[in-house]
């Protein structure tokens, strides 16, 4: 009997180590991502200046933190074609508006070549030409150049190349005239307004964006955790009070 209340401290111990332990260990397996690396295509365009509207949509869409982290890891590099604030308000009222979650993450992949051309590069490339967005055959865009005169052409839209924001043979930034609209998400007469519409926009827009999932997610677990240890805790103290 007296060897029994003797170990039981020790049992408790035990116990009490386990309990704390396996919760912080199951915890420590979900780093914060890293900081982004230091060729940053928002932090060049924020520099330039007017291109406001583009870093928003950069953002929103999450197009910046993927091309960042292809930067980083790819050495094909990436051409991006950044219309100004003003190409952005030359657009037909309501065309932003017009399209989904996906398609605007579409119409800022539309902007970026997956790799690297100087203004000589384009006088001899064959088009169309791949962007971010794929090969479908949905979202072709042309490119021609002589000498310092850059066209793009996507049969919806005739743009042209009016600086080099940025180039450093592996990211080039170049300046755009007009919004490049893709044939695949334009080229169709825009549907009438239907009542059904405007919910439709509401609801995705207030949907919640992956950063806030991962936060919810990250706070349940945190919760349960402690809803854990405090029952665990409130189990202890009432053993051993019972003891
Ligand atoms: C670019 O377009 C302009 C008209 O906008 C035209 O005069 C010029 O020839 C074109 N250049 C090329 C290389 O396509
Ligand atoms: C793009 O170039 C291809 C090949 O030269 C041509 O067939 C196509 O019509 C061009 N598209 C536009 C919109 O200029
Ligand atoms: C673009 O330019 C071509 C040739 O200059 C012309 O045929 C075409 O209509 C223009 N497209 C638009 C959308 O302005």
């Amino acid at each position: 009997m007296e060897q029994i209340f003797s170990t039981f401290p020790l049992v408790f111990f035990f116990l009490l180590f386990f309990i704390y332990s396996t919760p912080t260990l199951s915890q420590s397996p979900a780093p914060a991502p890293g900081p982004p690396g230091p060729a940053d295509i928002i932090a060049i365009l924020q520099k330039a200046r007017q291109y406001t509207t583009f870093i928003r949509l950069l953002k929103t869409t999450q197009v910046s933190d993927q091309l960042n982290t292809q930067l980083s890891k790819s050495n094909e590099g990436l051409t991006v074609f950044a219309p100004t604030d003003a190409a952005f308000t030359s657009l037909k009222p309501g065309t932003l508006n017009s399209l989904s979650d996906q398609q605007k993450v579409e119409l800022i992949q539309f902007h970026v070549l997956p790799s690297f051309f100087s203004v000589s590069q384009f006088q001899t490339t064959s088009n169309p030409l791949r962007t971010q967005v794929g090969n479908d055959g949905q979202f072709p865009l042309n490119v021609t150049a002589t000498g310092n005169q850059v066209n793009i052409t996507t049969d919806m839209v005739n743009a042209t190349v009016a600086n080099t924001v940025y180039t450093d043979n592996q990211l080039a930034v170049y300046q755009v005239d007009k919004v490049l609209l893709p044939h695949g998400l334009f080229a169709p007469p825009p549907p009438a307004p239907a009542p059904a519409k405007p919910k439709k926009q509401e609801a995705s827009s207030s949907s919640p964006t992956d950063d806030t999932a991962r936060v919810d997610t990250s706070g349940g677990i945190h919760l349960s955790q402690h809803a854990f240890r405090a029952m665990s805790s409130l189990v202890l103290v009432l053993g051993a009070f019972c003891f």
